[in-house]
């Protein structure tokens, strides 16, 4: 059995984990990392792409941005596309000069272990049955295995930012937990794919043949999605038919079209809303999915979890390093104020943009109204604009 002590035990190696893990360090505290993955498996997992505004900038002050700078991919507009036409949503313009950028989640988790190791938070990868102990105490503990060690971790705090399958969330009692949740009936079945971009900014499609988005990862890899049945498999579909089903999606007056390419990997996406109203219990903080799921549109998870990360962790260091319990008291209505702002705009465009199986023709109407007023009103747009390149973080 292998003892330690420290100050914040973290849960999970994602976005939240590893941020709240950078910027305790970095302010001199003592924390740890414990994942259930090998970092080879979280460095070239495929997950979300686009960082906001706010994201961008925190990563600039952190140091973190050195990569995301140089590789990352500014864009100061998207495109909507419908009724056989392209309009483009110009985000700088209608938002005081803010922008996103497409920069791949597994990129950010790459800068984030990288720069963890160097500030020397250790991070247990591989770690297995991990259980939290004791969190209605002032002393909490993790037990977990990894190889063929036992260990047990003391800690004042625990960061659970174990995502939407970890143990964390669930270490809440039953009875102080109100969940939230919609799902939704379709999935969007994701491709990457060797091509050329087709288009200089992401494109959000809506059309009778369902929705589809456009986005990329790199001069030569496509990143594209389109509407399916959320139980679809994808060894049911040929590149063909994948192809098919796209440029039905895009299809416009102009003649344009996706360029095609190889394949190289496909996925299923499932869609849903999901929040858990209380983030906190005992001496347990959750962040990031572990808290709150989104539907992919709009691109909010990873920005959500980002959000969390910064409260949490002003909380923590106003605690540990200056004995103010204040923000740690309040972090669960501070934070979910801007994750239920994502979780609205994300379901907000998600029915803007998808045709729902079984649903009554007049939505379809609706719809193309609301699409109508967006690009031809300056504060439809706007307002839509605003959410799209991200919320300010909540401030105490
Ligand atoms: N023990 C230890 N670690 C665990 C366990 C467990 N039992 N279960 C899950 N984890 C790890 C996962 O392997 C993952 O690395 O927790 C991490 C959670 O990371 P994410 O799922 O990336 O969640 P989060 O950091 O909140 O970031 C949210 O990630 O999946 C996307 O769409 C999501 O973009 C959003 C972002
Ligand atoms: C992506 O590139 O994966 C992406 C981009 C925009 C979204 C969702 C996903 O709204």
């Amino acid at each position: 059995m292998n003892a330690h002590r420290t100050k914040v035990c973290i849960i999970g190696a994602g976005p939240a984990g590893l941020l709240l893990a950078f910027i305790l360090k970095t302010s001199g505290i003592d924390c740890l990392v414990v994942e259930r993955q090998s970092r080879e498996t979280l460095e070239k997992t495929i997950k979300a792409g686009v960082l906001e505004h706010p994201t961008i900038e925190l990563f600039k002050q952190l140091g973190l941005g050195d990569r995301m700078m140089q590789d990352g991919a500014f864009h100061h507009g998207f495109e909507l596309a419908f009724g056989g036409q392209r309009h483009r949503i110009d985000l700088m313009d209608l938002t005081d000069g803010k922008y996103i950028m497409v920069y791949p989640q597994h990129e950010v988790i790459k800068d984030l272990i990288a720069a963890n190791l160097a500030a020397g938070t250790p991070i247990y990868f591989e770690a297995k049955n991990v259980m939290l102990n004791d969190i209605s105490t002032s002393q909490p503990t993790v037990h977990f295995k990894q190889a063929e060690t036992d260990f047990v971790i003391t800690t004042d705090f625990i960061a659970g930012c174990d995502g939407y399958h970890g143990p964390s969330r669930q270490a809440i009692p039953a009875d102080q937990r109100r969940e939230f949740t919609r799902i939704y009936p379709c999935g969007w079945f994701g491709i990457l794919c060797e091509a050329e971009p087709s288009a200089d900014e992401l494109i959000y499609a809506q059309s009778d043949h369902g929705f589809a988005l456009i986005s990329t990862r790199t001069p030569t890899v496509q990143r594209m999605y389109f509407q399916c049945d959320p139980n679809d498999d994808v060894t049911n579909w040929t590149d063909d038919q994948i192809w098919d089903a796209l440029q039905k999606c895009v299809h416009n007056e102009t003649g344009w079209r996706l360029k095609e390419g190889k394949v190289i990997q496909k996925n299923i996406v499932a869609m849903r809303n999901f929040v858990c109203e209380t983030m906190q219990f005992g001496r347990l903080f959750l962040a990031g999915d572990a808290a709150h799921i989104v539907p992919p549109t709009g691109a909010k998870g990873l920005n959500l979890a980002v959000g969390d990360a910064v409260v949490l962790s002003r909380a923590l260091i106003e605690r540990i390093m200056h004995d103010d319990e204040e923000g740690l008291k309040h972090y669960s209505e501070m934070a979910i104020k801007r994750v239920w702002r994502g979780e609205q705009f994300s379901s907000w465009m998600t029915d803007l943009l998808h045709d729902f199986k079984g649903e009554d023709p007049i939505h379809r109407k609706f719809r193309r109204a609301q699409l109508e007023q967006i690009v031809s009103s300056r504060s439809a747009a706007a307002s839509m604009a605003e959410n799209y390149v991200g919320v300010p973080f909540a401030r105490a």
